[in-house]
């Protein structure tokens, strides 16, 4: 199954798409997980990227398709991938559709998550994440077992410089200006199916399940 996730910064695409991609053994292909690898990467590549994902601003799309190049040229998609915060721009749309013709690696579904701008807020500013491995948590619905450390590899959580109240305005703004635009692209196709995110994780996932196996 190839997916692409869609949806506002901190809907929940990066919960759903971890749990999804274990379930149908397919690689989670999260470009802000990327991005953030490279930023603590003390290279000029490294220090570039940092600049823009600290602002919570767009990386520019010709750097952002060779990054995503490079990643599928690591050969671990032909069973399938999900796509996550990839593309952001038609720009980026665009390339994305000539790279999986070209791999024929072609795209099934576009996942839109969709929540009110309000709950949105309650969880990027209370979200914690494992600078190791990625995993996500929140400090009232998704708590770590242990206060402040990961489940999975006991590393202290972070809180990303990026969710503050006055990024995050800047980064909704941005996903309506710039990334938005990639709906219509892929509606005109019939890939986009909408998943409500404003329910409890377990909810959600039950929502695209559904999704998943109808297709
Ligand atoms: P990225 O990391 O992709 O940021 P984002 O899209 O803003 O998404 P988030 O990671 O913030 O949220 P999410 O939707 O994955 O939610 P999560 O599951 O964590 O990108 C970061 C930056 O990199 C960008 O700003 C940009 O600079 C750059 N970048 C990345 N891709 C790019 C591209 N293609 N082009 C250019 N630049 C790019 O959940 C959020 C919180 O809510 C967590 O605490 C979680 O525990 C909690 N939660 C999740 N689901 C639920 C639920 N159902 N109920 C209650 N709580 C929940």
């Amino acid at each position: 199954m190839r997916l692409l996730f869609v949806g506002a910064p901190a809907v929940g695409k990066g919960t759903q798409a971890k749990k999804l991609a274990e379930a149908l053994g397919v690689p989670h292909i999260s470009t802000g997980d990327i991005l953030r690898g490279t930023a603590r990467e003390n290279t000029p590549l490294g220090q570039k990227v940092k600049q823009f994902i600290d602002l919570g601003s767009l990386v520019p799309d010709e750097l952002m398709m060779s990054i995503i190049e490079e990643r599928f040229r690591r050969g671990d998609t032909p069973k399938g991938y999900i796509l996550d915060g990839f593309p952001r721009t038609t720009a980026q749309a665009m390339g994305l559709d000539l790279l999986l013709a070209r791999l024929r690696q072609p795209i099934d579904l576009v996942l839109l998550f969709e929540c009110p701008d309000d709950v949105i807020m309650q969880r990027i500013i209370e979200r914690r994440s494992c600078p190791k491995c990625g995993a996500p948590y929140h400090l009232r619905w998704q708590k770590p077992k242990k206060d402040d450390v990961c489940d999975l590899d006991g590393t202290p959580l972070v809180q990303r410089v990026d969710d503050t109240r006055t990024k995050v305005f800047h980064r909704l703004a941005q996903y309506r200006s710039e990334t938005a635009a990639v709906i219509p692209y892929f509606e005109k196709r019939g890939l986009v199916r909408r998943v409500n995110a404003d329910q409890p994780p377990d909810a959600v996932y039950r929502d695209v399940e559904a999704v998943v196996a109808k297709r």
